[in-house]
């Protein structure tokens, strides 16, 4: 997939809620590494993707269920042959002992959460120098009673099952437990153990080689007299494919910044005097406020005010092409897109739920996600990374670290923010007032990094309050605020009181429209992080 790379480890993923961590563990330390389905075939793995080492990840499956995810074929003749290491995780181990010739029951005794691994011999392959009990993160129902011929058991539980086991010989080793999570305390020296001492991986992963591979990359795909497009929304990813392609085309690159009436406070000034004057981007503002605005007017069910905006910035970007072949001459041909890795990812499905792989895809509309009809060739220079990444090669490339670190923001914008109609009551404005208190002050307290995004949402009601010693009618407003991985699953942020407590007292004080505030406290599921 990427020729920067010395070493490359292959994931097999089962189905486990970690799989992803693993695969970014494996790159935090240098290490490419790609997540590939569970019944990926013998083709994908080994001849597409000739991996140094490969990780089976742990599932929620039981290897006795019909149909349960396992190797290929072939799989482990060829691990042999070409002396491959494997290391299997939670389901990956139970693969192992059930494919080799073991047993794995399910007695009913199960081990979940932390909880320490005993027994370590003091010569393991594995472990290294690591021999003293360690505790360990477990989520386990069946285990392993019978090992196959040839491995031995290197590490057990409180309750006595086999949590971890090697071959004599072979490079073949299982951890009942998850050493990817941070709640197994020597999990990363086990895992960087297996990597570096007996995989032998070489570190060659790194932002500054897939910036120059993906600068080639770019060259050669767009004709010297080709042109590009690109659709910035004043997020993270869209900025940093664009600065990456301006780097290989220069201003053939034509970047489009939609101000759709529904932004933040001072939002278009701001990101396009960072386009403009720090990263030298070639972007035209495209401000179609008004017309967004007469489009939504009226409108208050949430799944049409999404409609109306999604067609209202397609046409708005079918326009911008058109300028731009006006202006040069020639019908842009590219299209810029910050598509990422967990986008792109397959997962493999449940057994018996007669899926194909189903790829994550994000159900929002995006400014990335432009139709086909548009006839772009794609440019997705950050297919193969995960947003922490991107931040990285961001940073790298000189985008200020206030923008990099920013928390996301929809392309609806806040109009999924405004419940109700967007245009009444001077929604809108009230609404940038308080977002921008707010977000001002969780960065004043140091927040802003700990949280995963803030914000603030107006209500179509009103509230009696008392201001200036007067009877008051005016807007309540909510604040969420969410820690998540990935915006799948959020929980709310516990704020300390004397925080709300302050930027409670800002609003009502400086925005006039406001006499009440609320702090969202619901976890994701059972709502949504936006409320529209
Ligand atoms: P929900 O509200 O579905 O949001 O829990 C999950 C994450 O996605 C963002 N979001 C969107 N992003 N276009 C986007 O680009 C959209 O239509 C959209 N709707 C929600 C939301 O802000 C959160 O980060």
């Amino acid at each position: 997939m990427t020729h920067a790379v010395t070493s490359q480890v292959v994931i097999l993923d089962y189905g486990s809620q970690y799989t992803q961590l693993i695969t970014r563990r494996v790159r935090e330390v240098e290490v490419y590494s790609v997540l590939l389905p569970g019944d990926a075939s013998f083709k994908r793995v080994f001849e597409e993707n000739d991996p140094t080492a490969i990780i089976l990840s742990g599932g929620p499956n039981s290897v006795h269920v019909k149909g349960a995810p396992s190797v290929p074929d072939g799989f482990w003749e060829e691990c042999e042959k070409r002396q491959i290491p494997v290391l299997g995780i939670c389901y990956g181990m139970q693969l192992i002992v059930h494919c080799l010739g073991g047993k794995v029951e399910g007695l009913g005794k199960g081990e979940f959460g932390r909880m320490p691994v005993v027994d370590i011999p003091t010569h393991t392959k594995l472990f290294g120098e690591d021999i003293e009990p360690q505790n360990v993160w477990m989520s386990h129902g069946d285990e392993a009673t019978v090992l196959p011929e040839g491995f031995k058991c290197i590490g057990r539980s409180e309750k006595g099952c086999v949590v971890a086991i090697e071959h004599e010989t072979k490079n073949l080793y299982g951890l009942q437990y998850h050493p990817e999570v941070t709640h197994s305390e020597k999990g990363m020296r086990t895992l960087k153990h297996f990597l570096f001492n007996i995989a032998k991986c070489e570190r060659s992963w790194s932002m500054a080689n897939v910036l120059e591979e993906q600068i080639q990359i770019v060259k050669e795909k767009v004709g010297e007299t080709d042109h590009v497009i690109c659709a910035l929304s004043g997020g993270v990813d869209s900025c940093v494919a664009a600065t990456l392609v301006h780097r290989a085309i220069g201003d053939r690159l034509h970047c489009c910044f939609v101000d759709n009436g529904l932004l933040r406070y001072k939002e278009a000034e701001r990101v396009m005097e960072m386009f403009k004057g720090e990263l030298h981007l070639p972007v035209d503002c495209v401000d179609i406020t008004e017309k967004m605005l007469s489009e939504l007017k009226g409108v208050t069910d949430p799944e049409r005010k999404r409609k109306i905006i999604g067609k209202e910035f397609i046409e708005c970007f079918k326009e911008y092409k058109k300028t731009v072949e006006k202006k040069t001459g020639i019908v842009p041909k590219f299209l810029v897109q910050g598509t990422l890795y967990p986008d792109v990812i397959e997962s493999c499905p449940p057994p018996g739920s007669d899926q194909k792989h189903s790829h994550t895809i994000k159900s929002h509309h995006n400014v990335g996600g432009l139709p086909k009809e548009l006839g772009f060739e794609l440019i997705e220079p950050l297919r193969v990374l995960f947003k922490d990444e991107v931040r990285r090669l961001g940073k790298i490339m000189d985008v200020p670290r206030n923008f990099v670190a920013r928390h996301p923001f929809p392309g609806p914008g806040l109009a999924v923010r405004i419940l109700g109609d967007v245009t009444e009551n001077d929604a809108l404005e009230t609404l940038r007032l308080v977002d921008e208190i707010y977000i001002n002050a969780i960065k004043e307290f140091g927040l802003y990094d700990e949280i995963w995004q803030a914000f603030a949402v107006h209500l179509p009601i009103k509230s009696v309050g008392v201001q200036g010693d007067q009877r008051s009618h005016s807007h309540v407003v909510g604040l969420r605020a969410i820690t998540s991985n990935d915006g799948m699953t959020a929980d709310w942020y516990p704020f300390d009181p004397k925080f709300l407590q302050e930027v409670s007292n800002r609003i009502t004080n400086q925005v006039r429209a406001v006499n009440r505030v609320v702090y969202d406290i619901t976890s994701k599921p059972p709502s949504t992080i936006e409320w529209e």
